[in-house]
């Protein structure tokens, strides 16, 4: 090599290191959010990092762009490792043209997504980018639908995760609305389809970036967002963890880590969680804590439909999806919201063969004109179709209610639960007593001389008969009744058993979950 051609490589590299230049990465720092390379540097295994496509520039003359040239053209790409384990990662530059994506900046985001698909690996985009370069038109909305259609191809393939870091409007918010788990920061990160400005033109409202689309309204508010953190080195940590559950790709299984927790841990503290009033609430995040390895779970949407609970934990080992009832919101009701939260997570897990935990204590679907006119029906008939398809290992935990239709859907038996159990407290039956009583002995309630007490003894009666575990079990629904503390015990066994479980669903193009 000529020092010539040497001195020319690297004056170039340093050129593309430079981003925007020093004053709009002076900004960035400002704004209290790091450039694209930092956060890759934060994001992947130190020192792993090989960009691709440092060289690009585009190739738009309109403007007075072709004035303006910077090398990578306002996105850095490549691959790196996570736990050692290889990931491609875009990074949208925010100092070049605001991060807004040019035809050459999405065909950079493509060639590391057709990359990623052919051997297997995750894709991790960091997005900060105020959308379609505008200079370019419809070539840019060209590069943002070619990206929509590899999100959409890779959907379910390989794991598809998005970090939110700056803005996202317009074109930018519906590549992460397709991929897996998005990611935000509070104060920096928004989505929306219109900012500010357009919703006060148009609707007259004044709102915030923050209230229209920031990381808490989307976590809470829309289920946008699974995750929002207070700064971007805790988001992009957080990212590094979740990928510690998901395997690489959808023909592998989730990795095995070495267990360090006793596998036999009977937790007597359980035996007393659930409280003798079936009215009572407690927490089901307890037992979910009690249970996995070491109390670590990783809840995913914590902020949104907080009356189902979500998220990623191992049993001695092994990588698990958790999908739980919460009592103490709204009694654990599923409605709307949390049917749908608990549809995408379920839908997820089979996805990339990662087992299915579900405890269950239930009441029952949402009554009212509310749930019923915004279509309680079609979407809590996701979580049925979500259960019902999903072919991964797939263990029920009944600790208290299964009542009425929220029995089927929760992964019952009947739509092919591998390994359904109960703890003692469970109440599995059409509806709760007093439901159930007024309406089977009306007559006998309102002809009684003692209305009040008849209601009462027909409901103990109702109780007595309907609200255990046993009917059941009696024929099957429920393969085993235990005491709360073996519960760990229980399912690390059913999970060891299931290992190579092998079930499939008729050949078909694909079917048509109620969306
Ligand atoms: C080209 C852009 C740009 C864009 C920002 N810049 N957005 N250049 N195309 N879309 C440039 C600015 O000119 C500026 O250049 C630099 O990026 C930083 O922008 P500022 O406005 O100074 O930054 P800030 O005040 O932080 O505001 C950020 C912002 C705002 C909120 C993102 O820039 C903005 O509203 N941008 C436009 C958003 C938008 O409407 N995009 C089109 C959406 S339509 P200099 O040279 O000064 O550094 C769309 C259609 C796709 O995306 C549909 C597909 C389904």
């Amino acid at each position: 090599m000529s020092e010539e051609n040497r001195k020319r490589l690297y004056a170039m590299r340093e050129e593309a290191l430079k981003g925007g230049g020093e004053k709009r990465v002076k900004a960035q720092h400002d704004k209290g959010k790091f450039t694209a390379r930092e956060r890759i540097d934060i994001l992947l295994d130190r020192g792993s990092f090989e960009e691709l496509d440092a060289f690009v520039k585009h190739r738009s003359k309109d403007f007075g762009l072709d004035a303006q040239q910077f090398l990578g053209d306002g996105v850095i790409t490549g691959t790196g490792t996570i736990d050692g384990r290889l990931v491609f990662v875009f990074s949208q530059d925010f100092t070049v043209f605001g991060g807004s994506l040019s035809e050459t900046h999405a065909e950079k985001i493509c060639k590391i997504m057709d990359m990623a698909m052919k051997v297997g690996a995750p894709v991790i985009g960091l997005n900060d980018s105020g959308g379609a370069r505008i200079q370019e038109g419809v070539v840019s909305l060209g590069g943002y639908a070619d990206i929509f259609l590899r999100n959409t191809l890779a959907s379910g393939v390989v794991p598809q995760i998005s970090g939110v870091l700056g803005p996202c409007a317009g074109g930018a918010v519906y590549s992460p609305a397709i991929t897996d788990f998005v990611f935000m920061v509070e104060q920096s990160s928004y989505m929306f389809v219109t900012g500010p400005n357009v919703v006060k033109t148009v609707t007259h409202e004044d709102v915030t970036s923050e209230d229209l689309g920031g990381a808490m309204t989307h976590a809470s508010k829309s289920g946008v967002a699974h995750f929002a953190h207070e700064n971007e080195v805790h988001s992009l940590m957080a990212i590094r963890r979740l990928m510690s559950f998901l395997p690489q790709n959808n023909m592998e299984c989730p990795p095995r880590v070495p267990p360090t927790d006793d596998r036999n841990r009977r937790d007597e503290a359980l035996n007393d969680l659930v409280p003798d009033n079936p009215n009572k609430p407690y927490d089901i995040k307890d037992v979910i804590t009690r249970t996995v390895d070491h109390g670590d779970f990783m809840e995913v949407q914590e902020h949104y439909a907080a009356n189902i609970v979500v998220g990623f934990a191992r049993y001695d080992g092994r990588a698990v999806g958790i999908i739980a009832n919460q009592p103490a919101v709204l009694a654990g009701v599923l409605d709307i919201d949390a049917s749908l939260k608990a549809a995408r997570f379920v839908r997820f897990c089979d996805c990339f063969n990662i087992p299915l935990v579900v405890f269950e204590d239930v009441p029952g679907f949402l009554p009212g004109t509310d749930q019923e006119w915004r279509g309680i029906i079609k979407h809590g008939a996701k979580l049925l179709y979500a259960f019902a398809e999903a072919t991964v290992p797939k263990l029920t935990i009944i600790t208290r209610k299964a009542y009425g239709g929220a029995y089927d859907v929760m992964n019952s038996k009947h739509i092919r639960g591998d390994f359904n159990y109960a703890w003692p407290s469970a109440e599995i039956a059409v509806m709760g007593p007093k439901g159930a009583v007024e309406i089977i002995f009306k007559k006998e309630i309102s002809a009684a001389k003692n209305p009040e007490q008849a209601l009462e003894d027909k409901i103990n009666e109702y109780r007595d008969k309907f609200a255990n575990p046993f009917i059941a079990a009696e024929r099957g629904y429920i393969d085993d009744v235990f005491e709360p503390m073996d519960t760990r015990p229980r399912i690390i066994r059913a999970l060891e058993i299931l290992e190579n479980k092998s079930d499939t669903n008729p050949r078909k193009k694909h079917g048509n979950i109620p969306l």
